[in-house]
């Protein structure tokens, strides 16, 4: 198969992309796959520069809006059909994170250009990175979910629906970046600038003691339930990107009833986000064993250590038979994704 790893964007994980493409890219060549390399803010990567472009390392800190603007300004998105490596692709595998790459606009453009690429198409990608729509969209559907508000809201009201400490996060973002937990009223205001420096849309939750468990999804199947336990209180980004920083355990040893628990609400979270071909699903466990929804990643990261990938591994599905199945069942599901062309 011809397949194009897109890869790179613009958004606060773009070192994270730059690492799951790096693994990707060596996973679909040992499958024998004929595959090219495409940066969307710098355009076409020949083989040859591939190791000196492509760093595999992710840093303790995302990189500085100021270095990400800089690349903004290069972004060829809107030229991405007239190269020839995704023009004649049979599959665009999308090793992106956040942003364009996650919220649907890259689909969309993809959808538009005419070929097909892996994951979920605009709709649900535009659906899962909003927090405040899938919160509202899991309740509808039976997932449970911490009490959130939106941003501004009075102290007294916060205090009133959802008492302390509260988690302020900006609601579009991912890699826990400008996230906050707030313990007092005082750090209420400074948390909400924090996290609206990232995105107009800023969500305050409440706080759920507890421990942490993540699902993997591939086509519409759970995959082992694991839980996640970081150095720090929250999984930062440090702790999501840096070697022994969490650890992580699949399968989770949890009681056999919530694995079984978050796997249903797993499906059922996908689904009504409209979702495709892969994703996983976060939770928090409350110290009464009840798991609620945090959100769903449509594109998580996909190293060979990162969770989702963890997750079907302990299924018995290796990592590039895991990139295999993603590109089947990507291709197998074109025309049938809404919003997109039906094949000619
Ligand atoms: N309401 C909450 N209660 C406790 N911890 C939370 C809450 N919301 C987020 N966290 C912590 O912060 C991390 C990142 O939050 P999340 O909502 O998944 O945003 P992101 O898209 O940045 O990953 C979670 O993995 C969890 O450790
Ligand atoms: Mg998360």
């Amino acid at each position: 198969m011809r397949i194009a790893v897109l890869t790179g964007g613009t958004s606060s994980e773009r070192d994270v992309a730059i690492a799951s493409a790096v693994q990707v890219i060596s996973a679909l060549r040992s499958r024998e796959h004929d595959v090219g390399v495409v940066d969307t803010a710098r355009g076409y990567i020949p083989p040859h520069e591939e190791p000196s472009l492509l760093p595999s390392a992710v840093g303790i800190a995302p990189p500085s809006q100021e270095s990400l603007a800089a690349l903004e300004r290069g972004l060829l998105m809107s030229g991405l059909g007239d190269l020839p490596v995704i023009r004649q692709a049979d599959l665009v595998f999308l090793a992106l994170h956040g942003g364009w790459g996650e919220d649907g606009t890259i689909q969309a453009i993809l959808d538009v250009i005419g070929v097909p690429y892996t994951g979920s198409g605009p709709l649900g990608s535009a659906l899962a990175l909003d927090k405040d729509i899938s919160k509202r969209l899991f309740r509808q559907a039976g997932v449970p979910t911490a009490d959130w508000l939106m941003a501004p809201q009075p102290v007294h009201e916060v205090e009133r629906r959802l008492g302390w400490p509260v988690v302020v996060k900006p609601s579009h973002e991912g890699s826990t970046v400008g996230l906050t937990v707030v313990q007092e009223p005082a750090d209420l205001e400074r948390a909400v600038a924090e996290a609206g420096s990232y995105d107009p849309e800023v969500m305050i939750e409440a706080f759920i003691p507890g421990r942490e468990l993540t699902v993997g999804m591939l086509a519409e199947r759970a995959l082992t339930v694991g839980e996640i336990i970081p150095r720090h209180d929250i999984f930062d980004y440090e702790c999501k990107y840096t070697p022994g920083m969490s650890e992580e355990i699949f399968p989770a040893e949890v009681a056999s009833g919530v694995v079984e628990q978050c796997q249903h609400l797993a499906v059922a979270a996908h689904r009504t986000l409209k979702l495709g071909g892969y994703s996983r699903v976060d939770f928090r466990l409350t110290a009464r064993g009840e798991p609620l929804c945090l959100e769903v990643n449509t594109l998580p990261g996909l190293t060979s250590t990162s969770l989702l990938p963890q997750s079907a591994l302990a299924c018995g599905i290796d990592f590039a038979e895991l990139c295999e199945q993603i590109c089947r069942q990507s291709l197998a599901a074109v025309g049938t994704r809404r919003g997109e062309p039906a094949s000619s």
